[in-house]
């Protein structure tokens, strides 16, 4: 295997694509003179084509109200240097990453070495010129304690030995057990050396003495080299005795001891490299890391504190709410501040905290409401919340594809184009991307300046120095009367007379398609490429300082505040990633990516988490 190893690297880190970002993480202006391959990509977006996505059922997800009179947010002035407003700690521009479910790794990155899928590059490479240097992608999830790892070819890099099945009632879907080999480590190399992206994997701890995993964790670190970021062992520990894989009473001084066991067992020496708790539902992070005492217990093992968490699980006897519940300040608010003791804890204890998976609701995510504009908005709002409350990432989960809140869902088996199509918690990633992209070398910091809305929301983002440099804009109303569009005035810096911004749109919330970042989109049926010219608006609606902007119900701006961050508002030509051979076509014909389920989990409960609190996730 090291033979087939080797030349892939030198050949890829060769790349100006990966060379310029590794040499220089965090300079945009260099990207921008990215010289994309002279041949351009083989697909033509034009022949791409497919049914066009359901139209919105209203009744089933209905708009939420729209604002009137005195809640309608009218004009408000932004004040960018409230002291009583603390800032984060400061942010990576890749805060905002992906969580990739591991049973479904190869169906999204790829099933043969030197043939990642070129969508899915192309994808990761938007938001990789954004915020310069590749988002981190975690490979993990329920998955991931069902996985056997086997040296030896299984004809595929991946295969599940359990079937996929669906709770008849509720279309909750089972975790199948699956066996991959080191070829998937290979091919996840590739993908992060193009990418300049760090990887986080998930080791199976419900198998605690299984032989494999020392093997595992070596093959994998002989693959990844630096670009692995961590090591995640036990996905849900919480749901441990719930899923029937431990006895009823495994408690927390249990997992903790068994994790202690495992990752011993998994490295030679104390080896800061592992991220825990990973908890979403039965334990709160706090009662496992302070409370029990893991954090001290393991402090030189542990890297990183991480946590799952879902504003609403779809496999919970917990009603569900549509579009109004993701467009309501206080409801992003209250997520975001899940786990308020245990990053402050993290903060004070100088570790990182990480969510590393996350999306609008677990199991497959509400139909009409996953799958809109509404995750778009929601997205970009909940990540800066909680990058805000201190968070160093958080990662949107993707799977495969009955799920409905994916980042893209590669082709059907059945398909007979080769297009990805696009999920609108995408555009997120490049919005966020560019409003945490440094403008001086340093990770930037971020306010919420605490508009006084439930439907408006305002991060300023700062430089070291503590200069305001941009804001982020989110108007949650929906509106195409006009009456509540927001006018915002905001401060801009010394000397300026104008104000550059961008605009993420879409007609309105329950959007599925027609929805552009600066003018560009991805479509629908994508190869993962933006389309369009990338268009930066400007108001010179500007006196004493400030200049008016205008934030459409629905909408988000963001506003380039200084000098500095106006110079790099331009992103430029993303790179374009060429499939090889017959790679795409051999994707089409063995993928076996189309679950066959029937579609919807309902909220009547399931029997993988019928009494979590909202957290845990069971998709594939
Ligand atoms: C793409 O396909 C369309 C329709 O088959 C064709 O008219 C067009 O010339 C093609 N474009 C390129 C760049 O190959
Ligand atoms: C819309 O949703 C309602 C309520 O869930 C359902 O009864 C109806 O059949 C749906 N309509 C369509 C066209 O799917
Ligand atoms: C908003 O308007 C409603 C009636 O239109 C009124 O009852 C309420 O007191 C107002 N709220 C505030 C805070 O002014
Ligand atoms: C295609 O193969 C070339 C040469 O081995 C390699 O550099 C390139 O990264 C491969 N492309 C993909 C998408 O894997
Ligand atoms: C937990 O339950 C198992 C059997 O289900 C039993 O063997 C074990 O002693 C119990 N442990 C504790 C700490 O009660
Ligand atoms: C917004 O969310 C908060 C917190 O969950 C809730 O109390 C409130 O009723 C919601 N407001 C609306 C208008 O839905
Ligand atoms: C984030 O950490 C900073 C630095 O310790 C602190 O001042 C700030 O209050 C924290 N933010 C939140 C929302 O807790
Ligand atoms: C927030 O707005 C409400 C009216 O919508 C007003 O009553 C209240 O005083 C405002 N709060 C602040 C802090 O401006
Ligand atoms: C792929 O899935 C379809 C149904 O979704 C099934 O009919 C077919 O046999 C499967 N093919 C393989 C190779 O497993």
């Amino acid at each position: 295997m090291e033979t087939l190893r080797m030349p892939v690297i030198l050949v890829l880190v060769a790349t100006i694509f990966s060379s310029m970002l590794l040499s220089n993480p965090f300079s945009l202006a260099q990207i921008t003179t990215y010289v994309p391959p002279a041949t351009p990509t083989s697909l033509n977006s034009s022949v791409i084509q497919g049914p066009p996505p359901a139209p919105p059922n209203e009744t089933a997800q209905p708009l939420p109200p729209v604002p009137s009179g005195n809640e309608s947010i009218g004009s408000t002035t932004l004040d960018t240097s409230q002291p009583s407003i603390f800032f984060s700690i400061p942010v990576p521009s890749t805060f905002l990453g992906v969580s990739i479910e591991l049973s479904v790794a190869d169906e999204i990155i790829g099933r043969e070495l030197d043939n990642v899928n070129v969508a899915f590059l192309n994808y990761m490479a938007a938001v990789a010129m954004r915020a310069g240097a590749g988002p981190v992608i975690r490979i993990g999830g329920n998955t991931q304690d069902t996985a056997v790892y086997n040296n030896t070819p299984v004809g595929s890099v991946l295969r599940k030995t359990t079937p996929h099945g669906y709770d008849p009632v509720t279309g909750a879907p089972y975790t199948p057990r699956i066996e991959f080999n080191e070829l998937l480590f290979d091919i996840v190399a590739d993908a992060a050396d193009m990418l300049g992206s760090e990887i986080i994997f998930g080791v199976n701890m419900v198998d605690l003495d299984a032989d494999f995993s020392p093997r595992m964790v070596s093959d994998l670190a002989d693959a990844l080299g630096d670009r692995l970021l961590m090591l995640l062992v036990g996905n849900e520990p919480d749901r441990y005795s719930k899923t029937g894989v431990r006895s009823a009473n495994f408690s927390i001084p249990d997992y903790i001891d068994e994790w202690g066991q495992l990752t011993s067992r998994i490295s030679s020496k104390n080896e800061k490299i592992f991220v825990a708790p990973s908890v979403c539902c039965a334990w709160t992070t706090n009662q496992v890391m302070t409370e029990n005492g893991m954090q001290e217990r393991y402090a030189e093992r542990i890297k990183a504190i991480s946590a799952i968490k879902y504003p609403q699980s779809l496999c919970s006897v917990k009603p569900t709410y549509g579009h109004a519940g993701y467009l309501n300040q206080s409801a992003i608010v209250e997520f975001a501040s899940y786990d308020q003791d245990a990053v402050a804890a993290a903060v004070a204890a100088q570790v990182p905290y990480y969510l590393v998976e996350t999306n609008s609701a677990s199991c497959i995510g509400v139909a009409g409401v996953a799958d809109s504009f509404t995750s778009t908005i929601w997205g970009v709002n909940a990540a800066l919340q909680l990058a805000f409350r201190n968070h160093t990432g958080v990662l949107f989960h993707t799977s495969g594809q009955s799920t409905l809140y994916n980042l893209f869902t590669p082709p059907a088996h059945d398909s007979k184009t080769r297009a990805w199509i696009t999920g609108p918690i995408m555009y997120s990633l490049l919005v966020v991307a560019e409003a945490l992209a440094s403008t001086d070398g340093e990770n930037a910091r971020v306010k919420d300046l605490g508009v006084n809305s439930t439907t408006a929301a305002a991060y300023a983002v700062y430089d070291t120095k503590g200069e305001a440099v941009k804001m982020v804009l989110i108007n949650m109303a929906n509106d195409p009367s006009g009456n509540n569009d927001w006018e915002a005035t905001v401060p801009i810096g010394q000397g300026r007379t104008s104000l550059r911004y961008k605009s993420l749109s879409a007609p309105s919330v329950q959007e599925k398609e027609k929805i552009s970042w600066a003018g560009q989109s991805f479509g629908y049926y994508s190869d993962g490429i933006l389309q369009g010219e990338e268009s930066i608006e400007e108001s010179n609606d500007c006196q004493r300082g400030s200049c008016r902007v205008r934030i459409k119900a629905p909408g988000v701006v963001l506003a380039f505040l200084s000098e500095l961050a106006d110079s790099k508002a331009s992103v430029g030509g993303a790179p374009k990633f060429e499939s090889n051979g017959t790679s795409d076509a051999s994707v089409v014909l063995s993928s076996n990516g189309s679950r066959g389920n029937k579609g919807g989990a309902t909220s009547k409960g399931s029997i993988n988490s019928a009494t979590s609190n909202g957290g845990g996730d069971v998709s594939l």
